[in-house]
Formats: structure tokens, C-alpha cells, sequence
């Protein structure tokens, strides 16, 4: 029996801006089908993820890399519809969530055939939208590079946000003491709920003072930092002989005057990177690792996507202006799908 094919209209529905700016400045627009390669296929999106560097694209600091769509959007859920010509691992009729290189706020989206996984047995279609993002991100800067093991310690700054929780979940899954940093009491708790060791409230406490004692002066072997600015001098003060220190986002900027010869004597590391320009060949390789080692947390209910609150597609400017707030702990979605 053959499945037919399903019918793809010429329009859809999807989020566009008028310019760079606040949340306003976003709206609902009817336009094409986006267009897809041999390597590609053709998603109908159920629910999409809503993540801070869309914050940042939004507002003119974080331009979409050369050939991505300009649409908003990193990550996504739904049903594939139409594969590409070299695509062999999937078919028309599966459902599947995808890092996607851009345009997940749209009805329909274009991903890279290698960059979609199987939805994890037990999560629902929403629960998969907010995974690709975070788990790529943390699972590339944590673990292939800066290369986490169990044993070690671990502190990730933003405990509450989507990428703060997944690494909480992920560095205790794989054995390491878990540090934290969030902006009040009620993450602090969150954080502690879902698995951090210990959980610091930098508006009232002095973390890097808290780490200094708690690891009696070692510090902490790998950082997971998106804050930068004036954190980047404590974070190098608590950091452990050959520990290794990873940008992914500089939230208070990425400006410091730093003394490095400490660096040099304790043979540290410090390294970064955006999940969204790296190539395809190199996401396709994370994907590869999260199938094996992270889908069978994700599916045990080790490791889960936190998610905090779910606007229709429409409401796309609440739904920004709560991240902004930063009041959220865990993932902002969209439904997407009527
Ligand atoms: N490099 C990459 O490949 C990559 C990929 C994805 C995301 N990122 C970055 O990772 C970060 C987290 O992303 P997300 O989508 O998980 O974000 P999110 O859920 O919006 O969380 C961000 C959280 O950071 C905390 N924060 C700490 N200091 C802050 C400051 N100075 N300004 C604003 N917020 C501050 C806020 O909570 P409290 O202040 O209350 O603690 C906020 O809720 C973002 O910066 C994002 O750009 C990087």
C-alpha cells in the first residue's frame, strides 16, 4: 500500500519583520512555500522553539549566516512531507524534530535531512520541538569540546534558561557535580529539582567566592558561560587547573580586562562557538552523538526538555516579550499547527 502523497499548498502562514527592533515588530504574513535542496526536507511544523539568539536576530544583533531563510526559527516538530532527492533515511509521513538553519517560525520548514532525529519514544510532539536547539548546543561546547567527564565539576551560568537546564540535566546525567548561577530564589529551586548540586543566586550571593570554598580552592574543571562582561574574570578565578571555559552567548557583553598569566600557569583553556554557523557536516555529526548517547536519556526520562509556557504562533511579540522578562524557567514554544 502506498501512502498518498499529502497535499502542500503554494502559501503558508509564518512570521515575518517589518525591521530589526522590539518584539512589535513582528507579524503574522502569508508568503511561499520555502524552497528545499536534494539534502533537505520539507517539515510541516507542529510546534516550533522560541530561543534567545532569535531575541538577538530579532533585534538586527544576530544576522542569519549566507543562504539560511530569514525567517525566525531553530528549532522545530512536525511531519516530514516532501524529502529531497539524496535523502534516504526518511519518508514523507514521518515525524520527526529538526535543528533547522532558520524559518521554524512558519507552517512550513526546509531542514537538512541529517540535521532531524526521531522524535524520543515517551515525549510528546511539543516536548520534541524544545529539544534540538539546547541539546546540540550543550552537547557540542560541553562534551566534544570541552570535553566533560564524570568525576568533574561543572558550573553553567543561566541554570533556568532552556540551554541552563539542559546542561544541569545533561553534566549530572554523565557524572559530574553540578554549580549554577541564576537571578532568584524560585530558579535556585528549580535548579535544585532537577538535579544541580549547588545552585548560586548571583544577585545576593558571590558565587565565585561560593566555588573557591566548595571545591576547597580547586575550582571547577569545565565553565559553560553566556553571560561574559564581568563574569569572565570570576569565572577564570574558579576555574580548575587544565579546566576549559566556553563561551556560547555574552549576555552582560564581551568586553574584560583579564591578567592571563594564571591561564598560562594552570594550562587552562578557553574556547567558543554558535551552534548555527558551524557546517552542516558538523551538525550532522552532533546529531549522530545525540541519537546515540542522549536519546536513550531523553527516553528513559533521565533528561527532559523543561517547558515553562506555549504561545500560539500569533502571539509570537508575548511570547518574545516573556523572554525578554527573563521570568520564564525552561522553554518558551510555539504552536504552530491549528
Ligand atoms: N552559541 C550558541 O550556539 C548558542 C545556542 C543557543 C543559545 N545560546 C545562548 O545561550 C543563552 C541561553 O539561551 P536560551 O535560549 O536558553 O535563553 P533563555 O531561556 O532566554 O535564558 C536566558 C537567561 O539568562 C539569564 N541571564 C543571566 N545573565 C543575564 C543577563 N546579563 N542578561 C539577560 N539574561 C541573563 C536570565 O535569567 P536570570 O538572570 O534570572 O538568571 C535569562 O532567563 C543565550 O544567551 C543564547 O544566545 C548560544
Amino acid at each position: 500500500m502506498t501512502t498518498p502523497s499529502p497535499v502542500i499548498p503554494d502559501q503558508m502562514r509564518y512570521v515575518s519583520t517589518t525591521t530589526a527592533g522590539a518584539p512589535d515588530v513582528m507579524q503574522m504574513t502569508t508568503g511561499p512555500i520555502p524552497a528545499f535542496g536534494n539534502n533537505d526536507v520539507l517539515i510541516k511544523v507542529e510546534f516550533a522553539g522560541v530561543n534567545r539568539p532569535d531575541v538577538a536576530q530579532r533585534s538586527g544583533n544576530y544576522a542569519p549566516p549566507p543562504g539560511a531563510s530569514p525567517i525566525m526559527g531553530l528549532e522545530v516538530s512536525g511531519t516530514i512531507v516532501v524529502v529531497g532527492a539524496a535523502v534516504p533515511q526518511w519518508r514523507a509521513g514521518d515525524a520527526v524534530c529538526a535543528l533547522t538553519p532558520g524559518g521554524g517560525y512558519a507552517e512550513y520548514c526546509a531542514a537538512p535531512a541529517a540535521h532531524c532525529l526521531p522524535i524520543p519514544q515517551g515525549l510528546s510532539m511539543l516536548e520534541a520541538a524544545g529539544v534540538p536547539e539546547n541539546f546540540f548546543t550543550v552537547w557540542v561546547n560541553t562534551f566534544d569540546t570541552c570535553k566533560l567527564k564524570a568525576g568533574e565539576s561543572f558550573l553553567v551560568h543561566g541554570g533556568s534558561s532552556g540551554i541552563g537546564l539542559t546542561a544541569i540535566q545533561l553534566a549530572k546525567a554523565f557524572g559530574a557535580t553540578v554549580f549554577t548561577t541564576v537571578g532568584n530564589d524560585e530558579k535556585a529551586a528549580f535548579c535544585k529539582s532537577i538535579g544541580a548540586d549547588h545552585v548560586f543566586n548571583y544577585k545576593t550571593q558571590e558565587w565565585a567566592n561560593e566555588i573557591f570554598a566548595i571545591t576547597q580552592k580547586k575550582g571547577v574543571n569545565v565553565i559553560l558561560d553566556m553571560v561574559g562582561g564581568s563574569y569572565i574574570e570570576r569565572n577564570l578565578r574558579s576555574l580548575a587547573l587544565e579546566g576549559r571555559y566556553c563561551f556560547i552567548a555574552f549576555l552582560e557583553g564581551g568586553k574584560a580586562e583579564i591578567d592571563f598569566r594564571p591561564l598560562m600557569m594552570k594550562r587552562q583553556t578557553i574556547t567558543g562557538s554558535t551552534l548555527r554557523a558551524r557546517p552542516d557536516a558538523q551538525k550532522a555529526a552532533i546529531a549522530v552523538s545525540l541519537k546515540e548517547k542522549v536519546w536513550p536519556l531523553l527516553e528513559a526520562k533521565k533528561v527532559k526538555p523543561v517547558i515553562f509556557k506555549t504561545f500560539a504562533l500569533a502571539e509570537i511579540v508575548e511570547a518574545h516579550k516573556l523572554m525578554e522578562s527573563s521570568a520564564h524557567i525552561g522553554k518558551i514554544m510555539l504552536k504552530v499547527a491549528p
